[in-house]
């Protein structure tokens, strides 16, 4: 067998049981910083329903074939919830289903999956193929509180929530499946320029908090108009300079922010994969 034959795709999940926080952004960022490094990169919309990510693909299709950019795609397929009414039943459906997308992904470099903001069977089963995890949080105590309770006065973390205990679950999930384990990164998202009180707050619990439940915490992208701008066009900031689209200062940063979080994230590259393999 050829090494890309035997070659696993490495897993990138992006996961929290919040909605709004980032999630799909990112993943299509990740996904298009991948493709422009040529790998071969499928992507997976675990939360069709919403279908975030998915539309994402297909605005970018459109315009590619409008216009004739040339704006490398993904291999998508969206994944949605069983509706057979049995629970054993739907659970099964949608076991089959993620397990073949992927298994048909095996030979490509990166499978990107997006999750919904809200707990579900196929969205802890998803979790639990993650190599890398990413949950994107913004700055704010409601959504700190998806990983953990805090005590309202001290800040003292008082326990985890159920999100981080689910994570848990699936890291030994993935454990038992394949020896495998899940590098866990918390990305603070829409951080604001400005310095805040609640921001030096959330750092000081974030950290503390990253060396009890065992996640990196990493700084995402700033908050900023131009991640809210490019959807319906399918585009990514990486896309702006071809697309002839004004560059400014602020898109400049946001470039460099998505440069950092790849840096940051440490994905695997496709060589160093090849020598393991
Ligand atoms: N860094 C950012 N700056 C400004 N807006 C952002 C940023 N990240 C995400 N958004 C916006 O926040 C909303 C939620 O983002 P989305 O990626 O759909 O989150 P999720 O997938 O977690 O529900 C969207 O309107 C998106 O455009
Ligand atoms: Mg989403």
């Amino acid at each position: 067998m050829s090494t890309s034959e035997t070659r696993k795709a490495y897993v990138v999940v992006l996961g929290n049981e919040k909605g709004g926080t980032g999630k799909s952004t990112a993943a299509m960022h990740i996904i298009t910083n991948l493709l422009r490094q040529n790998y071969k990169v499928a992507s997976i919309d675990v939360d069709a329903r919403q279908g975030t990510l998915s539309r994402y693909v297909e605005n970018r299709r459109l315009r590619a074939a409008k216009t004739g950019e040339d704006l490398a795609l993904p291999e998508h397929e969206a994944i949605f919830k069983s509706s057979l009414p049995s629970v054993e039943e739907a659970e099964a459906e949608e076991k089959e289903k993620i397990f073949s997308a992927i298994s048909r992904f095996q030979s490509y470099d990166y499978i990107v999956i997006d999750t919904p903001g809200s707990d579900s069977y196929l969205s802890r089963l998803a979790h639990s193929f993650a190599d890398t995890l990413i949950t994107p949080l913004n700055d704010s105590f409601i959504d700190l509180d998806m990983l953990v309770r805090v005590s309202a006065d001290s800040l003292d973390i008082l326990k985890p929530s159920t999100y981080s205990e689910m994570v848990w679950d699936q890291k030994k999930q993935r454990a038992i499946r394949d020896g495998g384990s899940i590098d866990w990164i918390v990305m603070r998202n829409r951080l604001s320029s400005i310095h805040s009180r609640n921001k030096e707050e959330m750092e000081r619990v974030l950290s503390a908090l990253a060396k009890r439940i065992g996640f990196r915490l990493i700084s995402g992208f700033g908050e900023r108009v131009i991640f809210r701008e490019l959807f319906l066009s399918g585009l990514t900031l990486l896309d702006m300079r071809e697309s002839n689209l004004p560059l400014s200062l602020s898109h400049v940063a946001a470039k460099q922010e998505l440069a950092n979080l790849m840096e940051l994230i440490q994905l695997p590259s496709q060589n160093q994969r090849s020598r393991i393999a």
